[in-house]
């Protein structure tokens, strides 16, 4: 090792072993100066959680109602999962897709046979997914659609959130998300959501277009839900003009809208279903796209990949998460509790909220700007011991964990209207 090297390595190893426990605010002025700035995590340092709960170092308590954007649906620290986790980190975590591993065709097998699609092809995080949905889509167009070489279109609802990876952004329509980094992916068109005549007279008028990709209910918008038979309309309209439905379900799916799917809300069927999130229960990053072999198969050998995804650990805890989800019956649990979060955040006056949306436990509640900032809000929240965050510096997120019981969720909601109500 050369002599400045050997030296830096010993000035951090002293340091890192004489390191004292570090306070809250330490630790956060830590974070701001080594880390990144590009995203603004609420002042709270957490250490530990349990089910619907949350401590931070210092030891304070607190209900988490955002459970990692929608990810941890089935707790934090499921008994369930640590413990299939602990034994698949012991015995073989990782081999690359290069080898065969028990777990990728178990969990392919699982999902495959529960929600009704031939195949599974597992990757890491959503953003991952919806590009690998948007590879197979192109490839579906020219081998099979007959699309001219090089001119395949996808058209995104307007205000989606895809990710962030360059075509994400390149499909946004939010310009925190895309601003400064184009060049962007071509042949990425928009339409409004929740408008099928838009949709209509885009597949009319450009037959390059090989793929619709929309959330079924927007979550990052603010949680924004299409008009009942927007989706019966969206699978009418893709099977007319020979489109395929790509239904980025990484927020909305497994259970977190009262039903296993949020296009089983109008008995829907997709052509390519994107999941990731709540697929690990926020174990490890695992998600995925599933399709039928006719589209899924135009991936062939050696055209798509990732080191991570379809790996032993992965797999292995998400098959047993989605068990949990099934198991524990958390879809109905809820639809059953969402309707006491609209119940309660409903009768809120206008003054304070001006609208409520919700399905299940995705729900967003639209605070008055005129009232407060969205940001102040989620403050005086965690004072009170309640974690959440507002999409769009105004819709406080409710999405707590799925596992939560209605003596939790209503202590919850006590604090939110509580706070809300002394807020000036
Ligand atoms: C609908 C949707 N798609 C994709 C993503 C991106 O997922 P990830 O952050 O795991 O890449 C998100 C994240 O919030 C999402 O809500």
């Amino acid at each position: 090792m050369h002599p400045t090297a050997r030296s830096r390595l010993f000035v951090l190893t002293k340091e890192f072993h004489s390191k004292r426990s570090l306070s809250s605010r330490e630790l956060i002025e830590r974070d701001d100066k080594f880390g990144g700035r590009h995203f603004k995590p609420l002042p709270v340092v957490l250490t530990r959680g349990e089910g619907v709960h949350v401590w931070d170092v210092e030891g304070k308590r607190y209900l988490d109602f955002l459970a990692g954007f929608a990810t941890v649906n089935q707790g934090h620290c499921h008994p369930r999962l640590v413990k299939v986790m602990k034994e698949q980190a012991g015995k073989l975590a990782h081999t690359s897709r290069a080898f065969y591993s028990e777990p990728h065709g178990a969990l392919g097998e699982y999902l495959t046979k529960l929600l009704g699609w031939d195949r599974f092809l597992p990757m890491n995080t959503g953003v991952e997914a919806g590009d690998t949905a948007i590879k197979v889509a192109r490839r579906w167009g020219y081998r099979i659609k007959k699309i001219p070489k090089n001119e395949a279109t996808v058209v995104f609802a307007k205000n989606n959130f895809c990710g962030r990876s360059i075509a994400a952004l390149s499909a946004s329509t939010d310009p925190n998300c895309y601003t400064d980094f184009g060049p962007y992916v071509p042949r990425f068109d928009k339409v409004p959501y929740n408008d099928l005549n838009a949709l209509e007279q885009k597949f009319r008028q450009d037959p390059t277009i090989c793929a619709f990709m929309v959330e079924p209910i927007q979550g990052e918008a603010g949680v924004v839900i299409p008009n009942d038979g927007y989706l019966k309309g969206v699978r009418d309209l893709c099977t007319k003009y020979n489109v395929l439905w790509i239904a980025d379900e990484v927020q909305t799916g497994l259970c977190r809208t009262g039903k296993r799917l949020a296009v089983d809300h109008e008995n829907q069927r997709p052509d390519i279903l994107i999941l990731g999130k709540a697929l690990s229960g926020g174990m490890y990053p695992v998600s995925g796209i599933l399709a039928d072999s006719q589209i899924m198969l135009c991936l062939e050998t050696g055209s798509h990949g990732s080191t991570f995804g379809g790996s032993p650990l992965g797999n292995r805890v998400a098959l047993e998460a989605v068990k949990v989800l099934e198991e524990e019956n958390l879809a109905e649990n809820a639809r059953e509790l969402g309707e006491i979060v609209r119940r309660e955040l409903e009768r809120l006056p206008k003054e304070i909220a001006t609208e409520f949306r919700g399905r299940g436990l995705l729900a967003g509640l639209v605070i008055n700007k005129d009232f407060a900032e969205g940001w102040d809000i989620c403050l005086k929240l965690k004072e009170a011991g309640l974690l959440t965050r507002p999409a769009h510096g105004q819709i406080l997120r409710i999405s707590p964990p799925l596992t939560i019981t209605k003596e939790q969720l209503e202590e919850g909601l006590d604090i939110l209207t509580t706070v809300l109500k002394s807020y000036k």
